[in-house]
């Protein structure tokens, strides 16, 4: 397996709207395993967005953008409930399977919308951090527009979390997923992501040739890249 160039040409299984609606259904469920597994948001909370929320003194508006099944807000939601600040989370995604099934995860101040970045700019949303997980290495031409959409709409912080391409990471997914594999697109979809996903230095160049000196990148977990920089609302 070749994985020195990002292969964005790879398309994912379940971006097939014909696609075979049980195991997307099973997919988009089984990211909460995966996503509370390998997406390090629970150290991201605790080191970059907790702080960002506790400091404004003030109830917070949260929007995660593309939120697919609507496991990570709502699990934000409950670690933020947990810490005693006052949120109000929006998970937005313009796929409408996606947003079924996060819709039947909705809890109390969680709120799911069908629609995209674009939209809710277009609609003057406005929140006081944006963040978002696995949404950067899906975007081909959209991923520069996503990235300001991202910044319009956030007056504090904005975090994109996404995959680390690697070697090691994917030997370790392919066997890593096998137990939770079975009936879903994730042995699939998982290591097309992984050949899809930015390496650290190649997130930096995308991001500073799209708004030079605004976005830094870390590695927040093993396997992990961390966009993060302020927003412009
Ligand atoms: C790989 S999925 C990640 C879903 C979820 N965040 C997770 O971690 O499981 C990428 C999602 O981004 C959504 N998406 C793509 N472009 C978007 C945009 N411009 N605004 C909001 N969501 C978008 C897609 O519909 C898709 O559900």
């Amino acid at each position: 397996m070749n994985l020195s160039v990002r292969d964005d040409d790879l398309r994912e299984l379940m971006d097939d709207t014909d696609c075979d609606p049980a195991r997307l259904d099973a997919t988009l469920r089984r990211f909460e395993t995966i996503n509370r597994l390998v997406s390090g948001w629970g150290r991201v909370y605790r080191t970059h967005l907790a702080p960002a929320l506790a400091r404004l003194g003030r109830p917070a508006r949260v929007l995660d953008l593309g939120s697919g099944g609507g496991d990570l807000v709502t699990r934000l939601a409950a670690l933020a409930r947990r810490d005693g600040l006052d949120v109000e989370w929006t998970g937005a995604d313009p796929d409408p399977r996606a947003h079924a099934i996060a819709r039947a995860r909705s809890v109390d101040g969680v709120r799911f919308a069908c629609t995209d970045a674009a939209a809710l700019v277009a609609a003057g949303e406005r929140f006081d951090a944006v963040l978002s997980n696995h949404v950067l290495h899906h975007l081909n031409g959209g991923l520069v527009p996503f990235l300001s959409e991202s910044r319009a709409l956030s007056s504090g912080i904005v975090l994109h979390g996404d995959i680390a391409r690697s070697h090691l990471a994917y030997g370790l997914y392919t066997v890593g997923v096998t137990p939770f594999a079975p009936g879903t697109f994730l042995r699939t979809d998982g290591l097309r992501s992984i050949r899809r996903s930015f390496t650290p230095s190649e997130l930096r160049t995308v991001l500073e040739d799209a708004a030079p000196g605004v976005w830094s990148v870390s590695t927040p977990a093993p396997f992990r890249v961390l966009a993060a920089g302020p927003g412009d609302a």
